[in-house]
C-alpha cells in the first residue's frame, strides 16, 4: 500500500504579512512575499492533503485549484480564521509573517499631517501560533517559522516551546538568497527532542517539499 500518509490530511497554513490599518487609506505590514506559504500549501494539496490557506494580501496567484484560499487582512482577522479550521486540522503551518503591533486606534478619516513629529500608538497584535498551541491536541503537529538576526537557534528553539510547536523552521537573514521576495531559502529544521536538520539554499518549492518529507516522516512512526 504506497498511498501517501498525507492524502486526505486536513492541513492548515497561515502566510504572508498582514495589515495594520492606521486609517482608511495606511497600515503597518512588513517585507513578506507569502511564497514559502503559498508553495507549502501547493506541495501539500499536490500531495492529496486537503489544504486551507489563511492568506494575508500578497501578490500571487491561488497556489492551486485544490486549496481553499481564505483571504484576510489583519493579524485580527487572520487568528479568527484560522480558529475556524483549528480544531479540524491535523496540521498546522504557521508561515505567515503576522504583524506584532497594530494601531491602537483607527482613525475613521486620513490622519492630516502637520508640522513637527507624529506619534502613533501601538498594541500587541495576538500571536495566532501560541494561542492555537495552547490549544493543541495529541493527534495534532504545528509548525512554526522564526526568522533570526541572532542567537538563531537558541531564539528559535524558545519559540517551539513557548509557541508548544513541533517543529520550528529557522530561516536566517544571514544566509544570501534566504528569506523576503526570494524564491530561494535555506532552512533548519528544529523538532523537540532538539534534533537539528540543516538544508541546503535551494528553491523554495524544494523547501517545501524537504517540510513535507519531515511531516511525512513523523506521520510514518505511530
Ligand atoms: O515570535 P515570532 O513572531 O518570531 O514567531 C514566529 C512564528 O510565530 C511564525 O511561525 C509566525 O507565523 C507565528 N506568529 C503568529 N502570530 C503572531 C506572531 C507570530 O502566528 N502574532
Amino acid at each position: 500500500n504506497h498511498r501517501p500518509v498525507v492524502a486526505g490530511k486536513r492541513v492548515l497554513i497561515t502566510a504572508g504579512p498582514t495589515q495594520e490599518a492606521m486609517d482608511p487609506v495606511r497600515y503597518i505590514s512588513n517585507h513578506s512575499s507569502g511564497k514559502m506559504g503559498y508553495a507549502i500549501a501547493r506541495t501539500f494539496a499536490q500531495a492529496g492533503a486537503d489544504v486551507t490557506l489563511v492568506s494575508g494580501p500578497v501578490g500571487l496567484d491561488a497556489p492551486d485549484a485544490a486549496v481553499r484560499l481564505v483571504k484576510v487582512r489583519s493579524a485580527r482577522q487572520m487568528l479568527e480564521a484560522s480558529q475556524e479550521y483549528f480544531a479540524a486540522s491535523d496540521l498546522v503551518v504557521f508561515a505567515a509573517a503576522v504583524a506584532d503591533y497594530a494601531p491602537s486606534e483607527v482613525a475613521e478619516q486620513k490622519i492630516k499631517k502637520h508640522e513637527g513629529t507624529f506619534e502613533l500608538n501601538l498594541t500587541k497584535t495576538p500571536d495566532i501560533a501560541l494561542m492555537l498551541g495552547r490549544q493543541k491536541r495529541a493527534h495534532q503537529l504545528l509548525v512554526g517559522f522564526a526568522l533570526e538576526t541572532e542567537n538563531e537557534q537558541e531564539n528559535a528553539r524558545r519559540k517551539l516551546e513557548s509557541k508548544n510547536l513541533d517543529f520550528i523552521v529557522l530561516n536566517s537573514l544571514n544566509d544570501p538568497g534566504a528569506g523576503f521576495a526570494y524564491d530561494t531559502n535555506k532552512i533548519t529544521v528544529i523538532d523537540r527532542e532538539g534534533l537539528i536538520r540543516h538544508f541546503e539554499l535551494k528553491k523554495k518549492e524544494e523547501v517545501a517539499q524537504d517540510i513535507l518529507d519531515i511531516i511525512t516522516e513523523k506521520w510514518s512512526e505511530a
